[in-house]
């Protein structure tokens, strides 16, 4: 199936008669898609030649780029200790020590965010890098993992963020600016104010920390997966799987990730019998049977000021409660020319929705002060797919269609019980939402849904029942193109980029461009290069051997004869999925996250399946941020003709 440009209406016509016609499976099955198949081939604006889809040890960049490591789990960035060191800094995990991991770059990285330097400017050589830190992986942290306290000190220590300053030399090469006054680590022992409706609860208040909440709670921050930047220069950093971290739950709790179910409370009702990293035996704060509302501090939106090395972080409850994945923003203006601005954001799990935040109409979104408390105030709704469009539904309490929903006395309530909501007003349950962008030039809004291991009803935006492979929704804000796109009408409309799978295979249901030279499975974060086209991040979970491809940068036009047309730019080591994609403002580089490489089923610090990107007997495979382009800097946006 072929995606040619077209206007809005031939597209949603053509949806709307595709599904008329049994749904674009049935279309795609009858007619399979070869790669190469039809001529003349259609061209894809994204001049380079595709990778072959292998799996490696190393990583791989299409020919005529480069991919350097810039940073790794372990990497001495605090300017005092680096000084203190005298530049003998190599890490040693085995010498780790939870202060030490306080100093050093953390372990899994993911959503990365470019800040030029200075603050405000559009610098594409010098900036901030804030990179997420999701989760602890103790097999791969240490040669034997004990769950002692001291190693659940190192991985507390390990998770949250990182804040480094990067420059890029003469000869095109990005560094760590070492030394730098801004380098920050933030983790689970930082203290977080919080803003919005839920940040007066109770429910934030702990035993082992009877001040939280009010304002500010010694609770840090962790599951920081996906993320966004505002207009005003900090990031958003989502706070997913916050549950892996909590034990000692009630007994009769049922698994939230029992095939098919979904836990949509996450109050002290749930609760989590083991936790995967053993901290609550050695930490109060996540031990259920001692802080039954612990993980009510959990599930937000964090923003963080990178600019401001001593500020403190704030959960931003007006954005909801759930497994935050991304948290992208854009702006829209008022017809009296007042920005509003407006936050998408993803709940990962199956079944979970889509959601959008639009704040309060604000005079001055490039004013850092004036808009410090900008995503308190605004309202969220969820998202309601039909096969004509989507309506995004408020979530306000006693109003619209939540009113006669009693059990949402106040804000709070929705804030803190956001998936419960969604649920009363009948919002669409989704193939794992994961991270959403606006597009720079046609101000369209990509969602995408990694997978679902099995759901018992297809719907008109998740169309297959066992969708092992994802897919991407493309929405279409009214009225206009790029910025006449409204994004906070009530109603937009809708179709699909492309379904993902192996289109070679039959009844795969996968929909790509017939040109495209490559397939991909599982779509996770994606981010757009200045001039509109699509840069897809992978992570096929425990598929990868199964599925034989690897995890990657995939890349694609959205509009034009090249609409779809897959293409493999880079392509991670073995065990890795990659995440984080992130341009600098001339797209002249791309920031990479290469997270778990050489984990997998049976992989060990010791044993693991690749020693990237040290290759060092000595040392495990470690998380690092890759910085790519252009073999001979040009400053130019990837993916250019010669
Ligand atoms: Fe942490 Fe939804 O990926
Ligand atoms: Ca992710
Ligand atoms: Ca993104």
């Amino acid at each position: 199936m072929t995606h040619p440009a077209r206007h809005l209406s031939d597209l949603v016509t053509e949806r709307r008669s595709l599904l008329k016609a049994g749904g674009l499976l049935a279309v795609s099955a009858a007619s399979p898609v070869t790669f190469g198949a039809l001529l003349p081939r259609a061209k894809s604006s994204l001049a380079y030649a595709s990778l072959p889809q292998v799996i490696g040890l190393d990583h791989e960049v299409a020919h005529g780029y480069r991919a350097r490591v810039l940073i790794s789990w372990g990497d001495l960035i605090d300017p005092k200790a680096l000084r203190e060191s005298g530049g003998k800094s190599r890490f040693n995990p085995t010498k780790l020590d939870a202060e030490g991991q306080k100093r050093r770059f953390g372990t899994s990285n993911d959503f990365l965010a470019f800040l030029p330097l200075p603050r405000g400017s559009q610098n594409s050589s010098r900036g901030l890098l804030w990179s997420n830190h999701e989760y602890p992986a103790p097999v791969m942290m240490f040669a034997k993992s004990t769950q002692s306290a001291e190693q659940v000190a190192i991985t507390q220590a390990a998770v949250g963020g990182s804040v480094i300053e990067v420059e890029r030399g003469g000869n095109g090469d990005w560094s760590v600016v070492a030394g730098s006054a801004r380098a920050r680590r933030v983790h689970v022992g930082t203290r977080m104010g919080f803003g919005g409706p839920g940040a007066t609860s109770k429910k934030l208040q702990l035993t082992a920390d009877p001040g939280g909440g009010h304002p500010y709670a010694d609770c840090g921050t962790l599951g920081n997966c996906a993320g966004g930047k505002t207009p005003w220069g900090t990031i958003l950093s989502g706070e997913e799987n916050f549950q892996s971290y909590f034990g000692n739950g009630p007994e009769d709790y049922e698994p939230e990730t029992k095939e098919g179910e979904v836990n949509i409370n996450f109050d002290s009702k749930g609760g989590w019998v083991t936790g995967s990293y053993g901290w609550e035996k050695h930490d109060e704060r996540f031990d259920l049977s001692k802080n039954s509302d612990g993980p009510c501090r959990y599930g937000w939106v964090v923003e963080v000021d990178p600019y401001s090395p001593g500020s403190i972080p704030v959960k931003r409850t007006a954005l909801g409660r759930m497994k935050h994945e991304g948290a992208t923003t854009t702006v829209t203006r008022d017809a009296d020319g007042k920005a509003r601005v407006v936050v998408y954001t993803g709940d990962d799990q199956i079944d979970a929705c889509l959601y959008r935040f639009v704040s309060e109409p604000t005079e001055d979104p490039s004013d850092p002060v004036a808009n410090r408390d900008l995503l308190d105030r605004g309202v969220l709704s969820v998202a309601r797919f039909d096969r004509e469009g989507v309506t995004w539904v408020p979530l306000v309490a006693g109003e619209g269609e939540l009113a006669k929903h009693t059990q949402f006395a106040s804000q709070e309530d929705v804030a803190l019980r956001t998936r419960e909501a969604a649920r009363a007003v009948g919002a669409t349950p989704m193939d794992r939402p994961e991270d959403v962008e606006t597009n720079p030039v046609n101000g369209r809004v990509y969602v995408a849904l990694t997978n679902h291991s099995g759901r018992s009803k297809a719907n008109a935006a998740n169309p297959r029942e066992k969708n092992k492979h994802g897919h991407i929704l493309e929405l279409y804000p009214p009225p206009g193109y790029g910025e006449a796109a409204d994004h906070t009408a009530d109603r937009y409309q809708w179709t699909f980029l492309l379904l993902g799978g192996d289109p070679s295979q039959p009844d795969s249901g996968a929909v790509f461009h017939p040109d495209s030279e490559a397939w991909l499975s599982c779509p996770d974060n994606v981010a757009f290069d200045p001039l509109g086209r699509l840069w897809i991040a992978t992570d096929q979970g425990g598929n990868q051997a199964k599925n034989g491809i690897p995890d990657g940068i995939y890349t694609m036009d959205v509009d034009g004869a090249g609409r779809c047309l897959a293409k493999l730019f880079f392509a991670g080591p073995i065990g890795c999925e990659v995440c984080g994609p992130e341009f600098t403002p001339d797209g002249s580089t791309l920031f990479v996250s290469v997270q778990h490489p050489g984990d997998g089923t049976g992989m060990t610090y010791l044993e693991p399946a690749t020693r990237w990107p040290d290759f060092a007997s000595d040392l495990p495979p470690r998380p690092s941020i890759v910085a790519i382009g252009y073999e001979k800097d040009r400053g130019r946006v990837l993916g250019e003709e010669e």
